[in-house]
């Protein structure tokens, strides 16, 4: 079984798109695209050239910071791309599934829906929020449907990592049937080493990294699929023309210059420093009743009553994630390590509150 009798036939079939820059990569006078002769603003010399689809430099950059090779990485807007890309490459509407474990990051559910496809859900201890390993595996078991499994290393919001013996025995009921996709979007913020090297010796697994979290990066929107070729490949099919803008290429190179990465590593100094001042904030507190730290830059807390607090911090312009619409996390809020005013703001909401109660 090969990875395309995963997917889907008809994008297997497909001739796909190919653009006036893949077939000439932006070398010699260029009247193949239909661009403008000369750019209106000096500061962005190219900017009348359509982008490279996928820039070497700024794929070998994210491969070599990711510790792969160029041909198992796919730049993409995001990692919310990459989960789209997979489902609508892996997933048949009304006939496939995808699997979760909720409480989950909710882009894996909305990317399946949208495509038509069914979400599997076995879902974590209502009160620890641990994964039933035991579950993920019946259930990849029994349902033939399930083409995308996905595991989050560090989870989105219980914060727990994944481990190797169990993504081994994931990745072994899943061969021949589904692709794992574990998402470390969090990864840097964690101790436990990444699985991007298994990605070498497992043409199932599929890590999607991202510059928006430890990178400081949200805004710039530049995830990574890691995979192998085969994989990429089909993703490829699908992707549209110029997914990177220029500037956001040109930022990310930026953002991966020596200097900056010297930067990084203080704000993940800082941000480990404030989550544990933060986790000494929520300590003794009256109206907390747990607190679920994890491994991520955010902590998930239960209270008594999550609704009333949220309003309460957002009146003193501090914003906190409430989960209204998600039974599994009634009264839960997530916190994310802000910098050092942040949390002097948030403490005093909450000493405020605590005050009232
Ligand atoms: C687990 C997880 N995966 C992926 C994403 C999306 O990342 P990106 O900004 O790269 O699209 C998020 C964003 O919050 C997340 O929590």
């Amino acid at each position: 079984m090969t990875i395309e009798n995963l997917a889907r036939a008809e994008i297997v079939a497909m001739k796909p798109y190919s653009s006036a820059r893949k077939e000439a990569p932006g070398k010699g006078i260029l009247l193949n695209a239909n661009e403008a002769p000369w750019s209106l603003l000096e500061s962005a010399m190219a900017l009348n050239r359509y982008p490279d689809p996928q820039p070497e430099r700024l794929v070998q950059r994210l491969a070599a910071l990711y510790g792969t090779e160029p041909q198992n990485v796919l730049v993409t807007r995001g990692s919310d791309e990459g989960i789209d890309l997979l489902t609508r490459v892996f997933c048949r509407a009304g006939q496939d599934a995808i699997l979760q474990t909720p409480p989950a990051f909710g882009m894996y559910r909305i990317a399946a829906q949208t495509q038509g496809a069914s979400v599997v859900s076995v879902p974590r201890d209502s009160k620890t929020f641990t994964l039933d390993e035991a579950g993920v595996l019946d259930a990849l078991k029994d349902d033939p449907r399930i083409k995308l499994v996905y595991l989050t290393s560090p989870s989105n919001p219980t914060g727990d990592v994944v481990t190797s013996a169990f993504l081994d025995s994931v990745l072994e009921t899943a061969e021949g049937r589904a692709l794992v996709v574990v998402d470390e979007a969090y990864a840097e913020f964690s101790n436990h080493p990444s699985f991007v090297p298994a990605v070498g010796k497992n043409e199932h697994l599929v890590v999607l990294r991202t510059l928006s979290k430890a990178w400081a990066s949200a805004g710039l929107r530049c995830g990574t699929v890691i995979a192998q070729p085969s994989v990429i490949s089909l993703l490829r099919r699908i992707i549209a023309p110029y997914p990177l803008p220029s500037p956001v290429v040109s930022l990310a190179l930026a953002m991966l210059d020596e200097g900056v990465i010297e930067k990084q590593g203080d704000l993940l100094r800082q941000l480990r420093h404030n989550k544990g001042i933060l986790l000494g904030m929520l300590e003794a507190r009256s109206f907390v009743r747990g607190v679920v730290p994890g491994e991520a830059n955010f902590v998930l807390i239960r209270v008594d009553d999550a609704e009333a607090l949220l309003g309460f911090c957002a009146r003193r312009d501090v914003i906190l994630r409430g989960f209204p619409a998600d039974p599994a996390l009634q009264n839960c809020i997530r916190i994310s390590v802000g910098s050092t005013d942040d949390l002097a703001q948030l403490k005093a909401a909450f000493d405020a509150w605590e005050k009232r109660l």
